[in-house]
């Protein structure tokens, strides 16, 4: 076994921990009673299984075939016609849930605003009519760089209306990012703000897109929404403002949702990897939509009286799928937030729950301990009685949050139904369903239609208690179909290590007597921090860029609340010499180029870097002396 996955070993928490059947309230209303017996019968035929799943959505043109596998390109529902936005809204407002509230949002200021089923089929109707009159024709990429605010969603279900492809920009990310997923998509459209807020602050939107736009040549129109209504500037015959185009008559008109191949490419997401420069994430109409769906309605069980709230930020998957898609394919109520979780008191998401009667809440581990860090308190001076389930995604989650979670918010009442999943898998894959007995810390087991396992470096399943490789045996209908331009890095960057036979997912795992699988962490060089994702090589080059930087590497460091907090190891060019500001400088440099997130924790000036003998630098070793590990191996080490 890689020593990344030993070194990681002792941060595991035990798997002999407590099991926490489902409370009697919780199973009784759950879809799936039993998980073993739908296990066994999905994965027996999994075919079978999501092509039930896909007949409860509705379909332009039915399919020839479920899976076409051409290992390792999979087409999904094959030959069918549909358009996902049709079953996120025009199959609702054909039904009473045409006035059922889809949508409540709030912004840390204190506006609020709601949309029904009809009124949201309505704005992404016009919203499509406004990107078809700039030109947006099928298949073309449109860039989204938004705030948290309702017109983020209505953008990407607009594009994917029309067939056009979206590709969000996390509103976090920076000029230099923007850029890049620009360029790499050719996005001749870009829709943004002209700011947002975020923790009592305007984040001036608009004017980093002004950095970008005029040296991005693929660039023909930049369509502003007003938020904040400061002034910006705005180029003519470049930039528009969304509310002007809105009014026309003919943004009035129907917009029937395109009848779009199921394999229709419906967005690119950018993610980080091991090497260079983040990779577009392609994922299609058909299969991401039942797998969505369907993944959505078995683990957070939810129904028309439910009020579900998911934390993220639309520009991460989580949000794509659990934001804008899951909860308007399963025609529910959703509600929104745009702030910091401590605006302006550390109680600002306990007051949300208790004022929307907040049934479902799906977060994640870093804010859970970000919370946690202020005490009981402030959870307990609101009535959360209305949750019944809760939710984590984007790292493993540590008992001691777990258990805060479960007692402080749940109350003992509510499962915490921890997903395991990723940007490349579209939907969740390992999680449990209501009726899954829970061990803190542990997503339990794959769910239906889904097989996984944890192998060594030959592809052969460990024992149970062993370290090992995370896989997925079988193709899922949400798996990403490729990488967007570079169909060969999928092939490698996936499939390379088990010689095309199994998904392998980058993570290290466990795999207790009872089946249940605890997710160690990343044996690539991805760093989760706050559970984002980013790459070592975007750090580092983001280092580099700075004139004083010769050479740089980046590790991840365990960090009590972010998960793991970057580490940068820094050689300057001949003849600078640092002085007390340096490091702040490289900081803000890096938050200039990448994004605040990306910001190095610590930076520590070296005369050199180890490097193998081919030049690669061991980041390994750099990690392991962080962290007084065993070194390891170093026969490869240069010098
Ligand atoms: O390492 C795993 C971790 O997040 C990675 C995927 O990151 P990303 O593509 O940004 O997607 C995050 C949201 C789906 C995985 O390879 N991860 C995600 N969820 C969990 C997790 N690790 C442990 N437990 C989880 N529930």
């Amino acid at each position: 076994m890689s020593e990344t996955v030993q070194a990681e070993k002792a941060t595991l928490p035990s798997e002999e921990a407590v099991l926490y059947p489902p409370p009697a309230h919780v199973l009784e209303r759950a879809r799936v009673k039993s998980y073993e017996e739908l296990y066994k019968e999905s994965i027996e035929n999994p075919e079978a299984y999501w092509e039930a799943e896909a007949r409860e959505l509705e379909w332009f043109k039915p399919w020839e075939r479920v899976l076409d596998w051409q290992a390792p390109f999979a087409r999904w529902f094959v030959g069918a016609e549909c358009n996902i936005t049709h079953n996120c809204l025009d199959r609702h407002v054909k039904t009473w849930r045409k006035n059922k509230l889809g949508l409540i949002w709030e912004s840390e200021s204190g506006e609020t605003r709601t949309y029904s089923y009809f009124s949201m089929h309505r704005e992404v109707c016009r919203f499509a009519n406004v990107l078809k009159s700039l030109g947006v024709h099928k298949g073309d990429r449109v860039t989204i760089y938004m705030p948290r605010i309702p017109e983020q969603v209505f953008a990407i279900l607009a594009c994917a209306r029309i067939g056009a492809i979206h590709s969000v920009v996390f509103g976090g990310f920076s000029v230099e990012a923007l850029f890049d997923r620009i360029q790499d998509a050719e996005s001749r459209v870009l829709i943004t703000a002209d700011g947002g807020f975020m923790n009592g602050k305007m984040v001036p939107l608009k004017s980093m897109v002004d950095q970008v736009a005029g040296r991005s040549p693929c660039l023909e129109s930049v369509l502003v929404v007003r938020r904040t209504g400061e002034p910006v500037a705005m180029e003519a015959g470049r930039d528009y403002w969304y509310h002007d185009l809105a009014e026309l008559p003919i943004s009035q008109r129907p917009c029937p949702a395109e009848s779009l191949d199921s394999e229709h490419p419906l967005f690119i997401l950018y993610t980080s990897g091991t090497t260079g420069r983040p990779k577009g994430i392609v994922h299609v109409h058909g299969g991401y939509m039942v797998q969505v769906y369907t993944t959505l309605k078995n683990v957070f069980d939810l129904d028309d009286e439910d009020r579900y709230w998911c934390t993220a930020d639309a520009g991460w998957v989580t949000g794509h799928s659990y934001i804008v898609y899951g909860p308007l394919l399963m025609g529910a109520t959703m509600f929104m937030y745009e702030g910091a979780p401590t605006f302006p008191y550390p109680d600002r998401w306990w007051r949300l729950v208790a004022r929307y009667g907040i049934t479902v809440l799906y977060s994640t581990p870093t804010a859970i301990r970000g919370l946690m860090r202020f005490g009981e308190a402030w959870p307990d001076r609101h009535d959360l009685s209305s949750l019944r389930l809760l939710g984590s995604v984007g790292e493993p989650i540590n008992p001691e949050a777990w258990r805060w979670y479960h007692r402080v918010i749940g109350k003992e009442r509510c499962p915490i139904m921890d997903t395991w999943w990723q940007t490349e898998t579209g939907g969740f894959m390992i999680s449990p369903t209501p009726c899954v007995p829970l061990k803190p810390g542990t997503a339990t087991r794959p769910l239906f239609g889904i097989e996984v396992d944890v192998v060594d470096d030959r592809g052969q399943s460990v024992e149970p208690g062993q370290d090992g490789l995370l896989v997925i045996k079988k193709p899922w209908p949400g798996m990403l179909r490729t990488l967007y331009k570079n169909p060969e890095l999928y092939k490698e960057v996936y499939w390379s290590r088990f010689e095309g036979r199994y998904y392998s997912a980058g993570d290290s795992a466990r795999k207790d007597k009872d089946g249940y699988i605890w997710v160690v962490g990343r044996v690539d060089d991805v760093i989760k921090v706050s559970g984002y994702r980013l790459g070592t090589a975007e750090v580092e080059s983001a280092l580099v860029s700075h004139p004083a930087v010769a050479e740089a590497a980046c590790i991840g460091k365990p960090h009590p609340v972010k998960g793991n907090s970057i580490k940068a190891f820094v050689v300057f060019v001949a003849g600078f010499t640092p002085d007390d500001n340096t490091s702040e400088e490289l900081r803000e440099h890096v938050g200039k180029e990448l994004g605040k997130i990306a910001r190095p924790d610590e930076i520590d000036f070296v005369s050199g870097l180890p490097k193998t003998r081919s030049g690669k630098i061991m980041r390994r070793l750099l990690k392991a002396q962080e962290l007084g590990l065993p070194i390891g191996d170093t026969s490869t080490l240069e010098d």
